[in-house]
């Protein structure tokens, strides 16, 4: 068994010890021990010279939908060809030992539900879904390098994901929302907190007397008002942290 480095204080074990709902946030922080690049990485190889922030865009598509599809494709591959990594399983186990919880996720590469976690709202949508550009529905399509044509009125297919500048699917919106103004404890993990709405859940929660703890390497615009701050990557903290809380004679 490895030394543990990370310190749990007892008021943050009791208060997950005795939460009746957990609320949490992850950001793209979770996935990158699983080798998915993170938003503000530097990105590498064939991608290095573009900046995901303006790809990641309804402006980028109508621009260049063949530049940004392929961009896409480069991303399902990679996400298919890694695994769930120790965070991600810490999350599905925490799932199943909480009296309730809310997992929202930033995240599009669906590796949380692949690790086990059920119910996980997906907050800017799924990598693997893909839609009419000018008609929003859900199109079933095959990855052969071009983009595809929807079969209803011909338009280019897109990515089911959320761009900058759109709404959140009103549905993940909703949950998330409620999760965070009922929740007793409100865990963000893995995300630099700095796009809304997402990173405001942050504030509902404590607005509404939850505790509040962060999991991150570095610090973020939030790091400053939470309750607790884990400092350090998920996938060693969140084992820690079940292994301190729910299996402290282990
Ligand atoms: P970011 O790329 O903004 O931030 C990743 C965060 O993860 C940073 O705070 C890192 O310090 C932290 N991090 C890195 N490695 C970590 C590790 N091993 N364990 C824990 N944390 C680690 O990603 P998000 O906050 O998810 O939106 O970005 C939010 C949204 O902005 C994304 O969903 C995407 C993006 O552009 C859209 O595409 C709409």
């Amino acid at each position: 068994m490895g030394e543990k480095t990370v310190v749990i204080p007892g008021a943050l074990s009791s208060a997950l010890r005795d939460a009746r709902h957990i609320c949490v946030l992850t950001g793209a922080g979770v996935s990158a021990e699983s080798g998915v690049p993170t938003f503000r990485d530097a990105m590498e190889g064939l991608w290095a010279d573009y900046d995901p922030r303006k790809l990641a865009t309804p402006e980028g598509f109508a621009e260049d939908p063949a530049l940004v599809w392929g961009w896409y494709e480069w991303r399902r591959k990679l996400v298919r060809d890694v695994e769930p990594n120790p965070g991600h399983t810490a999350l599905a186990e925490l799932d199943a030992l909480a009296s309730r919880l809310t997992l929202v996720t930033q995240n599009v590469d669906g590796l949380h539900q692949r690790a086990g976690s059920k119910n996980v709202v997906e907050f800017h949508g799924n990598l693997f879904v893909d839609r009419c550009f000018a008609e929003g529905t859900v199109v079933e399509t095959v990855d052969d390098g071009e983009p595809p044509a929807c079969p209803s009125c011909g338009g280019p297919i897109r990515p089911g994901v959320v761009w900058f500048g759109e709404s959140i699917p009103p549905d993940a919106l909703q949950m998330a929302f409620a999760a965070a103004e009922t929740c007793d404890v409100y865990l963000s993990i893995g995300t630099s907190s700095e796009v809304f709405p997402a990173a405001g859940l942050f504030d509902i929660a404590r607005s509404a007397g939850a505790t509040t703890v962060e999991i991150n390497p570095n610090v973020t615009e939030q790091t400053a008002h939470f309750d607790f701050v884990l400092s350090g990557k998920s996938g060693r903290v969140l084992p820690e942290l079940l292994d301190s809380v729910f299996r402290p004679n282990l």
